[in-house]
């Protein structure tokens, strides 16, 4: 019998953070005290009245299959949603309702992929993207911004990284791991490599939430000229702290909704009526909640910028939005596979090696403000001992 995987997947890259992963399990298994700021997982518990709701729905019967595409409900209030709060016009009809973020892109990129067709993706990126690229037989294309120039996103740097088979560019705004949002030149950037190379955006908004000072964020829908060209990927991970319940959607052009569809159809039946219905209640309902949280992980990310920069070869900038920082640090000459696993082995602090988001990013750490501020003081006083230890 052949037990080979499919070729396809076997060129999946392997998780560049899996064995840091691996020796976090493997030291607190062996007793040791870790501060674990790796993860991406608010702190925070769900608001209590989308967990109200979804316990009232389960009671009420909404245990049952439902619509492939989602209860009409929660549609049309993201719907609603879209419209008021990003000025984007998307009928209930062009929504889909999945278990988060990450199978909404996977629903996404499978309804326009051909087998090796070019996906840009914008790096420091989410680790994920190219992965779920490679799952539905793309070719994932890499542009690397550039540190030195604030991760700025330029069309000399798009374009040259089009090709006759590129058919689509992926960017996460506001962006995990360096937490740039995008300027409105960099938004007419986009757009003008999206129409002149007549390509469609996956627009991962899933920090929407989560914008600090005095930026603001911006639908990419929204854009004039994009709007008919986007799909729209979001999430009540994040800015919900609603990790665990799995709920997200995607709102896409109409032509592309039959296929997206039959995907969600024939991959999940449906998302779970019961937390849809707390999803109705999260959009509704949850705003001060959610308000709340962002101001609080506001003042973590000062907190943290602000230590971060007085320790000497550390140069942090300061997130606009999301929770991570990306500092740029430099050490012993160490890179960052290097930098994060002595942090594990010295200070019992576990963080995310640059690499993982490119391979351009090799003195960078991503440190995850997703914790509490006594927890992240104690990691900074950590982290700071082990980079000005005396060899
Ligand atoms: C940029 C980005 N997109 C999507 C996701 C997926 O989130 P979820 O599947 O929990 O909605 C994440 C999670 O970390 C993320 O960072």
């Amino acid at each position: 019998m052949d037990l080979q995987s499919a070729t396809m997947l076997q060129a999946l890259p392997e998780s560049k953070t899996l064995s840091i992963l691996n020796k976090v399990t493997r030291l607190k298994q062996e007793g040791h005290d870790i501060i674990n700021l790796a993860g991406g997982d608010p702190d925070f518990n769900t608001p209590n009245m989308i967990i109200v709701e979804a316990e009232k729905a389960m009671k009420l019967g909404m245990t049952h299959y439902v619509n492939s595409n989602g209860i009409p409900e929660l549609r049309n209030e993201i719907a609603h949603k879209l419209k008021i709060e990003n000025g984007v016009n998307y009928d209930p009809s062009q929504i889909i309702v999945t278990a988060g973020g990450k199978p909404a892109l996977y629903v996404a990129l499978k309804s326009i992929i051909n087998p090796g067709d070019e996906v840009l993706v914008i790096n420091p990126a989410w680790v994920s993207f190219e992965p779920l690229i490679t799952m539905v037989g793309g070719h994932a294309v890499s542009v690397d911004l550039n540190p030195n120039d604030h991760f700025k996103l330029t069309k000399e740097l798009l374009d040259a990284a089009c090709t006759e088979r590129t058919k689509a560019i992926i960017v996460n705004n506001p962006n995990n791991p360096t937490g740039r949002v995008l300027s409105i030149e960099e938004f007419h950037n986009l757009r003008d490599v999206v129409i002149e190379k007549d390509l469609i955006l996956i627009a991962d908004e899933v920090y929407e939430k989560l914008v600090y000072g005095t930026h603001q964020f911006t639908s990419l829908a929204s854009i004039p000229g994009l709007e008919n060209r986007t799909i729209t990927v979001q999430s009540f991970s994040k800015g919900h702290a609603m990790t665990g319940w799995r709920l997200g959607y995607l709102a896409l052009p109409s032509e592309l909704v039959p296929a997206a569809s039959n995907i969600q159809g024939h991959l999940a039946t449906c998302t779970p009526a019961f937390i849809q219905k707390a999803g109705v209640v999260a959009l509704k309902e949850a705003k001060e909640e959610v308000e709340y949280m962002r101001s609080i992980y506001d003042k973590r990310i000062n907190q943290v910028v602000t230590y971060l920069n007085q320790i000497p070869n550390v140069n942090c900038p300061h997130p606009e939005g999301a929770f991570y920082v990306f500092p740029e640090i430099k050490f012993r000459n160490f890179d960052s596979i290097e930098l994060a696993n002595y942090l594990l082995d010295e200070a019992k602090v576990a963080v995310t090696p640059g690499i993982a988001f490119g391979s351009s990013y090799l003195h960078n750490i991503r440190i995850s403000c997703a914790m509490s501020e006594r927890e992240l003081e104690e990691a900074l006083r950590r982290i700071e001992k082990a980079l000005t230890k005396i060899v």
